[in-house]
């Protein structure tokens, strides 16, 4: 007996030295990128994840693009991992997803947003929640509904804002788009107890969705786990209520999705979890960015107020009050503005992907099962593909068709230009965003004069975040 163990236990490290040596020899007969693995486990992950000022690709990526090129491998968040500030992988890889790639968010995101969130579903059932996504993100639900609701949404926060007074922008953004998903998700009124014990409820859960994963008590990761079951028990309620009335609003996600899905319970709450953190908190930092990237730029400002208040013009002339969709597609300089803002803040950095099968590209190997992570941020911030990319330059977007002066044609292409990533998981919200955007620059223009009242600037942490919460003070516009 003892000499079977024994001669089993030798055959089975017989078995994986074999099995080692042939990967070995795999990964030596393979052409991966240049680069460093780092630290055993780690890797080079800290330094990786250290902040850096949003409007840059941070040093890690700057010397290790210096001295590996656009493609390189490292280790990264526990794996070995590809990195690509290729413009043209980064988009091999986001149009490949589900033959050659796949989503793969670190294992603790889907631990804190659910197993059925959309961030981390692969596959058909990643299908079925995108088409029920886009159906309520659909332009026409935009034209018909969200417009009037973001309007009313931006009119609600800018109410609060006094003549020389020092507020904080990045809070007010926060304030305006949860109020808006709150509602359009679940009918929730802003100000109401319920509505911001939720709002409370979803500041610790956030705290979590960005800390280290560390479950242990007092940690923040612990804290939002808790908060995440509070705030499961109140959308569970809600939709109790609903089952009970029998009579679901199909204007709300919620009621639509209990109507016309056959999704469970608990895939219901992961998808209402889901689309309040991808809905809230990447267009709040978009507005506070444009914020904070408009006070330097006067002219911008100047060129916005000459759009909006002819568009306000016009409709004194026909009496009419709220922005209609034909006032927002008059909206272009403010599309160059927005654009702009998405490009140089990059409120997304880079996306998490695995290769599903060995790929080769540009004559470089990316192993099956490797993470591979396409950095869209360092294609935005290309000097090679936008002409002194660090500047804020909403004009460069008047002329799509231009050369810049590396002889790189059409850099606001979507090649290079993915704000919003690409492929079958473009951004589900991408219009609304857009949409938030403009209605609140509108009115933000025609209202306010706004300068820094404290100096902050955006760091990507890598989240994107304002560390004093942009304090800006703001006057009332004296030509409106
Ligand atoms: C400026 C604001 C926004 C930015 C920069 C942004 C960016 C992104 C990016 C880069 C992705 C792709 C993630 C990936 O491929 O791994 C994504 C996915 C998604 N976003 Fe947004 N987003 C914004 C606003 C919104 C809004 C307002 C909503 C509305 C609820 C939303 C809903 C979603 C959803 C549901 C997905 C998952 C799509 C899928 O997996 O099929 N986003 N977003």
């Amino acid at each position: 007996m003892y000499n079977f163990e024994l001669e089993f236990a030798l055959f089975l490290v017989c078995l994986s030295l074999i099995f080692l040596n042939l990967y070995r020899k795999k990964q030596t007969s393979l052409n991966l990128p240049p680069g460093n693995m780092g630290w055993p486990f780690l890797g080079e992950t800290i330094a990786y994840l250290k902040p850096y000022a949003a409007t840059t690709v941070g040093k890690f990526m700057e010397e290790h693009i210096s001295r590996y090129g656009k493609i390189y491998k490292s280790h990264l968040f526990g794996e070995p991992t590809i990195v690509s500030a290729d413009s043209g992988l980064n988009k091999f890889i986001l149009q490949n997803e589900g033959r050659l790639f796949e989503c793969s968010y670190p294992r603790s995101i889907g631990g804190i947003l659910g197993k059925w969130s959309m961030l981390v579903l692969v596959g058909e059932m990643h299908k079925d929640m995108r088409i029920i996504s886009l159906n309520f993100l659909s332009n026409s639900r935009l034209k018909t509904h969200l417009l009037r609701e973001v309007e009313k949404h931006t009119l609600l926060v800018l109410s609060s804002w006094t003549h020389n007074s020092v507020i904080f922008a990045q809070d007010e953004a926060k304030k305006f788009t949860f109020n808006l998903m709150a509602e359009h998700i679940m009918s929730l009124e802003p100000g109401k107890p319920e509505t911001e014990e939720l709002k409370s409820e979803y500041i610790t859960f956030m705290k979590g969705v960005v800390s280290a994963p560390l479950n242990f008590p007092g940690t923040a990761y612990r804290k939002a786990l808790k908060s995440r079951s509070t705030i499961l028990k109140f959308i569970e309620q809600k939709m109790e209520e609903r089952i009970l009335r029998k009579s679901e609003d199909e204007n709300e996600l919620l009621g639509w999705v209990l109507k016309n899905s056959n999704l469970s319970k608990e895939q219901i709450l992961d998808l209402v979890l889901s689309l309040l953190f991808a809905g809230h908190e990447t267009s709040s930092v978009a507005i506070s960015l444009a914020i904070y990237f408009l006070q330097g730029c006067p002219t911008a400002v100047q060129q916005l107020r000459e759009e909006h208040l002819e568009i306000g013009k016009m409709k004194k002339e026909t009496g009419e009050t709220e922005l209609s969709w034909d006032d927002y597609k008059k909206m272009e300089f403010t599309q160059c503005v927005i654009s702009e803002t998405l490009r140089l803040g990059n409120v997304v950095r880079f996306l998490h992907r695995k290769a599903v099968k060995d790929v080769r590209y540009k004559g470089y190997d990316i192993p099956c099962g490797w993470k591979v992570l396409p950095v869209i941020a360092a294609v935005h911030l290309d000097e090679t593909l936008f002409d002194q990319p660090w500047h804020f330059n909403p004009w460069r977007w008047q002329q799509p068709h231009e050369s810049n002066s590396h002889g790189t044609t059409n850099p606001t292409s979507n090649n290079y230009f993915m704000p919003f990533g690409g492929g079958p998981r473009l951004c589900a919200g991408s219009e609304l965003a857009k949409l938030e955007m403009a209605v609140f620059i509108h009115h933000l223009v025609l209202k306010f004069d706004w300068t820094l009242a404290d100096s902050d600037q955006a760091f990507a942490f890598p989240f994107v975040d304002f560390p004093k919460g942009l304090p800006i003070k703001i006057t009332v516009h004296t030509s409106s």
